[in-house]
């Protein structure tokens, strides 16, 4: 009995004893070092050792990838970019309200993004770009009033971009490629005026631009390739005078390409290709004078080409194949002279190849086939000495082979099938080394490949 009793008092004394060292404990934790605790409890694999000195013999300001602020110690970021760490996110996170920062981009963590990061409200950056996150977007980060760059870019995140994001009214830089989003862009997104770089390319995206798309007037980066956006381009977008790069590439637009894209002089890449776009190829693209990358292929463009595309001479690859274009080549393309690829096949072009364009020595890529071109090859070809693909098959180009084409040293494949070539086949292709491709059937032409 008296034994049993003691065992009972020392039982009540010991559990005495625990509770008062938790509430000392308590008393002087520190809710910011409880959630980094939380934080590395939660990574399961740290093969660099990333979080080795998060110890208690260190001040939790002094451990690797956090800073604090040298008055308060008030963690205000956590940076752990590329340490191959493996786990989840703590929703503890959320309880560092003095987070200004948390950039953990490429590792591998899963699980989803803790809606209670959006208790963080001094958070101006977030990055967790290149993780395996999955789940949604919590509309909680709306409540994230001052971030200025959300990058959740390479995850496997899915559902819809929230509405609430619309708060985040500070934004300027937004990342949501290569997930598994759905669902339209926010109506109000117009809301974000900050905004200059936003890419949400590689999604499962519907719908076309809201209308309050065309307030995003700071765009100078708009990314939304490789999705299922349909609808027009909005004509409004000739307002966006800072883009310089438009990628809209892979989706189901129709209707005309904006000619007011003619006022966005600073743009370097204009990619729109395969789509559903209409009409004409503005004359307007003229004026871009920076542009470097014009990518209209696989449309429904029913034009001729502009001459006009000849004052972009900063262009190094345009692509109209695949459309309707009728007419012929505009000698005035053979002026540009930084030009590495030119692709018009699969269009309805008539005519001769230009002169002029002997001149475009940079050449490395020509596609003029399956069109209704005719007439002969520049004797002169030989002088597109970098070219490394000639693809002119199924025209009705007709004379010799000029025997100079045997100066294009760096030839790879050159098809010149079911065309009208006559005369003998130069000799000196057999010197070509690296002539791995060369087609000439459907032609009239005598003697033997060499
Ligand atoms: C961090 O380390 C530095 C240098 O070792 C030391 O001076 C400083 O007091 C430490 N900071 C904190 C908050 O303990
Ligand atoms: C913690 O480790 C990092 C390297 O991972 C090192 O740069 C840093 O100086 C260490 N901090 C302390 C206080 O030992
Ligand atoms: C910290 O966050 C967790 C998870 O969100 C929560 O359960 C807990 O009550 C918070 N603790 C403190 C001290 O705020
Ligand atoms: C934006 O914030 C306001 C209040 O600050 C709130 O009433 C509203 O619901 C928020 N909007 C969204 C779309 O979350
Ligand atoms: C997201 O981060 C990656 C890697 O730093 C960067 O290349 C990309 O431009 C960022 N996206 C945005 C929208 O800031
Ligand atoms: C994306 O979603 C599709 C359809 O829901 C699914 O089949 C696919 O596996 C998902 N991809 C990833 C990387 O989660
Ligand atoms: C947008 O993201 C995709 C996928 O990560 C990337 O390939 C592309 O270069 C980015 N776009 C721009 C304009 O930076
Ligand atoms: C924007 O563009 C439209 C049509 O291209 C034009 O009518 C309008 O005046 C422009 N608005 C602003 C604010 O520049
Ligand atoms: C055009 O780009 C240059 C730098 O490439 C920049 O300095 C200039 O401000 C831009 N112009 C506009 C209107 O955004
Ligand atoms: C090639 O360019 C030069 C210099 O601009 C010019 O004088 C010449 O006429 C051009 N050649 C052809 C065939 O157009
Ligand atoms: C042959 O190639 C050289 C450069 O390798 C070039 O300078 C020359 O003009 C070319 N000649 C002809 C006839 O194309
Ligand atoms: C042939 O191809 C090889 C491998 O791509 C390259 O290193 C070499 O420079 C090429 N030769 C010529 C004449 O282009």
């Amino acid at each position: 009995m008296a034994a049993q009793w003691q065992g009972k008092s020392l039982q009540c004394l010991l559990i005495l004893f625990l509770s008062s060292l938790l509430i000392a404990d308590s008393s002087i934790s520190d809710p910011q070092l409880e959630a980094l605790l939380a934080f590395k409890a939660s990574i399961s694999d740290d093969p660099l050792g990333a979080l080795s000195n998060w110890t208690s013999s260190i001040h939790h300001c002094n451990w690797t990838g956090i800073s604090c602020d040298p008055s308060s110690t008030a963690v205000v970021s956590i940076t752990l970019i590329q340490m191959q760490l493996e786990g989840i996110l703590s929703p503890f996170l959320g309880n560092i309200s003095t987070l200004q920062v948390i950039e953990i981009s490429s590792n591998k963590l899963s699980g989803s993004i803790p809606a209670q990061l959006g208790q963080c409200l001094e958070l101006t950056g977030l990055d967790f770009y290149d993780n395996q996150l999955s789940g949604i977007i919590p509309a909680q980060l709306g409540n994230c009033k001052n971030l200025q760059l959300l990058n959740l870019s390479s995850n496997v995140l899915k559902g819809s971009i929230p509405e609430s994001l619309c708060n985040c009214t500070s934004l300027q830089e937004l990342g949501f490629d290569t997930n598994n989003l759905t669902g339209s862009l926010p109506s109000c997104i117009g809301d974000l005026i900050n905004l200059k770089f936003f890419n949400a390319s590689t999604n499962g995206l519907v719908g076309s631009f809201p209308p309050s798309f065309v307030r995003l007037q700071g765009l100078e980066i708009l990314d939304l390739s490789d999705n299922h956006l349909s609808g027009i381009i909005p004509p409004e977008i000739g307002n966006f005078s800072h883009l310089s790069k438009l990628e809209l590439f892979m989706n189901q637009h129709e209707g005309p390409i904006p000619a007011g894209l003619g006022r966005c002089t600073n743009l370097t890449r204009l990619s729109i290709y395969s789509n559903k776009l209409t009409g004409v190829i503005p004359v307007e693209l003229g004026n871009l004078v920076k542009l470097k990358v014009l990518w209209l292929f696989d449309n429904l463009l029913s034009s001729t080409i502009p001459a006009s595309l000849s004052h972009c001479k900063s262009l190094v690859f345009l692509g109209l194949s695949q459309n309707l274009i009728t007419g012929s080549i505009p000698e005035e393309l053979g002026s540009l002279s930084s030009l590495k690829a030119l692709f018009l096949h699969e269009n309805q072009l008539t005519g001769e190849i230009p002169e002029t364009f002997v001149n475009l020595t940079n050449l490395l890529y020509l596609a003029f086939s399956l069109n209704s071109l005719s007439g002969p090859l520049p004797l002169d070809i030989g002088s597109l000495y970098n070219l490394e693909k000639l693809i002119i098959h199924t025209n009705q180009f007709t004379g010799p082979i000029p025997p100079s084409i045997s100066n294009c040293t760096h030839l790879v494949n050159a098809s010149l099938t079911y065309n009208r070539f006559t005369g003998v086949i130069p000799s000196g292709l057999g010197m070509l080394e690296n002539l791995t491709f060369f087609s000439l059937g459907g032609n009239s032409l005598s003697g033997s490949i060499p």
